[in-house]
């Protein structure tokens, strides 16, 4: 299997599977959690999440990945992260990520996306990682920037025939060498 279960210090980092079904639907049908994402409506039923898991557990080799985050202590699952967009050729990936909002402020996503971050650099062969975030969604870009990525760029993205704003922020890894 190329995608594993990462460990890191107070979290586990699951691959997602069918398993995560209930999960994927509460957590994509909050609105909170919804509320940045530009690409796709909010889940009003759970045959939204199995297509999901669906897009998340095609056979390998393939161009995304999810892991469910799992807090240690207690096994509840608090949010998702991984790659998404993975173009080979160019040695780029985009990442994303979530957690429920009661489990904001604790470094929970700064610890998954930096175990995340290494799993690129040691099994991708990732020059370049980024982030495509909506410009208001301030709690995503303090994430990135803390993580050393850097503002290169700017899109919109059309959602529901509206154009919204996103600021690329890029994570340069030949640099980091
Ligand atoms: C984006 C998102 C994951 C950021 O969550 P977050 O809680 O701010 O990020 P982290 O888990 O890394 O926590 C960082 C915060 O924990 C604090 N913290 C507390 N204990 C910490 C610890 N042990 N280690 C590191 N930071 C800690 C940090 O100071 C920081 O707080 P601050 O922003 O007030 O300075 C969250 O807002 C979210 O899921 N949003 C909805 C989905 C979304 O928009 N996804 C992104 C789309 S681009």
């Amino acid at each position: 299997m190329f995608f594993y279960d990462i460990e890191t210090e107070r979290l586990f980092l699951k691959n997602i599977s069918m398993d995560d079904r209930e999960f994927i639907f509460r957590q994509f049908s909050d609105d909170v959690v919804n509320r940045y994402l530009f690409d796709t409506e909010p889940l009003t039923d759970v045959e939204g999440a199995d297509e999901i898991i669906g897009f998340y557990i095609q056979p390998e080799p393939r161009l995304q990945h999810r892991w469910i985050i799992v807090r240690k202590a207690d096994g509840i699952k608090m949010g998702t992260c991984g790659f998404h967009c993975w173009n080979h050729e160019e040695g780029k990936v985009e990442i994303g990520y979530d957690l429920k909002e009661e489990f904001w402020g604790n470094g929970y996503m700064q610890e998954a996306m930096k175990e995340v971050i290494t799993f690129a650099i040691k099994n991708m062969s990732i020059k370049e990682i980024n982030a495509c975030i909506f410009i208001d969604n301030k709690r995503s870009s303090h994430l990135v920037e803390n993580l050393g990525f850097v503002l290169s760029g700017s899109r919109y993205e059309l959602f529901r025939c509206k154009e919204y704003l996103h600021n690329i922020y890029s994570l340069k890894l030949t640099y980091l060498a």
